[in-house]
């Protein structure tokens, strides 16, 4: 369809000036955004109008136009526009996000770290959890070890801790740095071992245990993983994958680092996802729902005991937005509006809705091989050749679905390691009225599809 000679000129633009995360440079999309508007809309420069069905990237969780955010974010900037947080000096935005952030994390994880966004939060993590070890006269418990089909970001060490999509984000970028232990997820519908659950009997979570054995508990910091594995397809554990990890961890001397910034913020219909599973970590990242996504900022926290460890030492890691005072305004705001909209338990509730909606009509389609997540609202469709072989549906036809959906107003999202499971992951203010719309629009789109 032609589109407005600004619209023409913006793409043009963009494709002149612009290197997007994630794309191929000289290829335009054709959509450049305007407005957001009533939670789950955005609407671009024809005007035309999508449902944002994975909010943004799983990030909207408070959903769009959220007017105290707004507002938090103007009266804050018209105070304060930027002080540093090095050396202890502190700001009262930032100071009240730390404090709200101790009321709803769980167990003792009372400590933060500000950084702008989730890649940090990894790198900074992990640089903590070596720090910890090395003032513990234990240095050298510095491998990481996180899971297959794993998204933990793409800055320096993040690069690193990251793995899925066969490699994709380290291949050219340069020689890998030791220290990067990878060991298979609980990927159920295609497990790295072939095998079946239960009567597997946690083999994901046994085999942990056996590389820590094989590679000395002494050479480990850390354990880093999401509670339900996001960008990998929206991949949930059995419920006793957590518990056994736990385990494994706190008998090994081996810190559990939790990686919340897709699944925390009411996500899963709990506050962070790891709730599920009724286990506290060590160390937790952030980022995304911290904000509802309003302004870039992701946080560590940590326990009393790493930061005991810690206290009268130097820390010599500094960002200079860190703890930056618009984006914790906006936290605070955010946090509160998770509390007074109750969005934990509409997610709950509106997810289940589309958790039955997706397993009764979309799991009998020919093309759907497994219906990924459940919890709240992050869910994925797999997309399949058929379901005998569960073949990877092809890319042309997946980029087809995708453009079908843009053209239907639906904004959507389909990737995962192999790149064919669809997200699921509307804000978590959704209501089920807008949840039956945007599935009754996806349906037949999803119907429709063919074998490549
Ligand atoms: C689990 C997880 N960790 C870390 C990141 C990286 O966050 P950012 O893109 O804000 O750097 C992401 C991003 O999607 C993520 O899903």
């Amino acid at each position: 369809m032609s589109k407005s000679d600004r619209t023409e000129a913006l793409i043009k633009a963009d494709i002149d000036h612009i290197l997007h995360p994630i794309s191929t440079p000289g290829v335009h999309i054709g959509v450049i955004f305007e407005r957001t508007r009533d939670r789950i809309y955005l609407v671009d420069t024809e005007g035309k109008e999508y449902i944002d069905v994975t909010s943004g990237l799983m990030c909207v969780n408070l959903g769009h136009g959220q007017k105290a955010i707004q507002d938090a974010i103007c009266d804050a900037i018209r105070k304060i526009d930027y002080t540093t947080f090095f050396y202890g000096f502190g700001n009262v935005y930032a100071t009240e996000c730390a404090q709200l952030l101790s009321k709803i994390t769980p167990g003792d994880l009372n400590h933060y770290y500000f950084v702008s966004g989730g890649s940090e939060a990894t790198d900074t993590a992990i640089k903590i959890a070596r720090l910890y070890w090395h003032y513990k006269g234990m240095g050298t418990k510095q491998k990481i070890i996180t899971l297959y089909n794993s998204y933990h970001g793409q800055t320096g060490i993040s690069t690193y801790a990251t793995r899925m999509v066969q490699g994709l984000f380290q291949r050219g970028f340069g020689a890998e740095p030791s220290g990067y232990l990878r060991v298979p997820g609980f990927f159920c519908y295609r497990c790295h071992f072939g095998a079946t659950y239960p009567d597997c009997n946690m083999l994901c979570a046994r085999n942990l245990k056996s590389v820590i054995e094989s590679e000395g508990s002494d050479s480990i910091a850390a354990f880093f993983a999401e509670p339900i594995q996001g960008s990998g397809g929206v991949i949930d554990p059995p419920p006793e994958y957590w518990p056994m990890v736990r385990k494994i961890c706190t008998d090994n001397d081996i810190l559990l680092i939790d990686d919340e910034v897709m699944a925390g913020f009411a996500r899963t219909g709990k506050m962070f996802a790891i709730e599920h599973y009724g286990i506290v970590p060590d160390m937790m990242t952030m980022a995304k729902g911290i904000t509802s996504a309003y302004q870039p900022l992701g946080a560590v926290a940590f326990n009393d005991e790493i930061h005991e460890e810690l206290k009268g030492k130097l820390f010599a890691h500094g960002l200079t937005y860190s703890g930056h005072p618009i984006p914790c305004a906006a936290s605070v705001a955010s946090i509160k509006l998770y509390q007074e909209l109750n969005v934990v338990e509409n997610a709950a509730t509106v997810g289940a809705h589309i958790k039955k909606r997706l397993d009764e009509e979309f799991l009998p389609l020919p093309r759907v091989g497994n219906i990924g997540g459940g919890k709240g609202m992050f869910h994925a469709i797999e997309l399949v050749t058929d379901k005998d072989s569960n073949g990877i549906l092809g890319p042309e036809i997946r980029q087809a679905l995708w453009s079908k959906m843009l053209e239907n107003g639906l904004f959507g999202r389909i990737t995962g390691t192999f790149g064919n499971r669809l997200f699921i992951a509307p804000p978590c203010t959704m209501t089920v009225e807008e949840a039956d719309k945007t599935l009754d629009t996806l349906l037949p789109l999803v119907a429709e599809l063919k074998p490549e």
